[in-house]
């Protein structure tokens, strides 16, 4: 069941037109990970599902309600829709307690004392706070007043709770952790969750789907894997994986792949741009997608073969769990994963189906 739909947002600051066009469904119990590099809207958006912004035209449906209609002229405002927002910027206030900060909202409603005991209580064990609902946020750490905050937007059982960004404040190690728990919370909670970063492995790690925005427009969206392995342009697969690419022209097409053409070396790939030959195109491959097949001495297979290439170790980097080798191919660089290597030159595999060309 759609918990939240969107059809053809159109949002504009002065003459600046930032969203143009978006449509999305979320359902009930999803976690969607809107991601985009900076400027792309994410923030637009989330704060006109927010009600916080006013866009120019389209729907926005929360449950069975509209809460938005450019046409109709209808806007609910913000604390009508009761969203649980989190923002980046925790927003604490310093002088009250864990507790009160939580506590609040529920206050402002008029909840009774005991419900209000009780639902603090249970969110901020939730979160792993239980024990320090009487400390003030100065004496917390980041991640636990991010956990606070967290905890504060999930306190009124919001049909929708929308995060801006809210790891960012964080150390690595703690955003890594709070990936693992937010998405369990959630999950327990059984709530719909749009949850904006603009870093991808955040964006696959905690979501059921991503959305990938650019320039106000979604670009693509899917399921995680579906945005790492079947990249609808150049633009998504640069943005979901780190790459090889190889700019070069269309030399031959058969069956779904195309040809081109790396320093003298043919190499066949994924039409997935559908350019023509002799059409300028660019083939796209993952880092862990290149295979290191040997040096040609070893006899064997690794050598000589169909889409391999003759290449030169020009340098490689210790990255604890594995090596990133950095290889040279006439004026071709072309970066690959492995165990060490000796210097000199290697034999690379770049499998077909793995060589995406645009
Ligand atoms: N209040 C505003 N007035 C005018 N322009 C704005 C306003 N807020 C945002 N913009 C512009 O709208 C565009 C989208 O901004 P938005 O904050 O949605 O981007 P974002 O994807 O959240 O970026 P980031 O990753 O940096 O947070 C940007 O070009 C921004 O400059
Ligand atoms: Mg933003």
């Amino acid at each position: 069941m759609a918990k939240l739909t969107i059809d053809d947002l159109h949002l504009s600051y002065g003459s600046n037109h930032i969203l143009k066009g978006i449509t999305a469904t979320f359902a009930q119990g999803e976690i969607v990970a809107l991601l985009g590099r900076s400027g792309s809207g994410k923030t637009t958006l989330l704060r006109s599902i927010a009600g916080l912004e006013e866009p120019s035209k389209g729907v926005i449906t929360i449950g069975n309600a509209p809460v938005f209609d450019g046409a109709a002229g209808l806007n609910v405002p913000s604390e009508k829709r009761g969203l649980g927002l989190v923002f980046q910027s925790y927003a604490l206030w310093p002088h009250k307690t864990v507790f009160e900060n939580v506590a609040y909202g529920l206050r402002l409603r008029n909840a009774p004392k005991a419900e209000i005991q009780q639902r603090v209580g249970a969110v901020l064990d939730g979160v792993g706070l239980g024990h320090l609902g009487d400390r003030y946020p100065h004496q917390m750490s980041g991640g636990q007043q991010q956990r606070v905050a967290l905890a504060r937007a999930l306190v009124y059982n919001p049909p929708v709770i929308l995060l801006d960004e809210p790891l960012s404040n964080l150390d690595a190690k703690l955003r890594e952790e709070a990936r693992i728990w937010i998405r369990d919370l959630i999950k327990r909670m059984n709530l719909t969750a749009v949850f904006v970063t603009h870093d991808q492995i955040e964006a696959m790690a905690i979501a059921d789907r991503v959305v990938l925005l650019d320039g106000g427009r979604i670009v693509q969206a899917g399921t995680p894997e579906q945005l790492y392995t079947e990249p609808v342009s150049l633009f998504a697969s640069e943005f979901m994986g780190t790459n090889n690419l190889v700019k070069s022209r269309v030399q031959d097409k058969r069956g779904g792949y195309v040809q081109i053409e790396l320093s003298g070396f043919p190499l066949w790939g994924k039409d997935r741009g559908g350019k023509a030959v002799s059409e300028d195109a660019t083939g796209v491959i993952r880092l862990e997608q290149v295979e290191v097949v040997g040096n040609g001495t070893e006899g064997g297979s690794g050598g000589e073969g169909e889409n391999r290439i003759r290449a030169e170790l020009e340098t490689s980097l210790y990255l604890g769990s594995h090596w990133e080798h950095v290889f040279r191919c006439g004026a071709q660089t072309l970066r690959a994963f492995g165990r060490p290597l000796a210097p000199g030159p290697h034999w690379l595999h770049l499998p077909p189906e793995q060589l995406w060309v645009f």
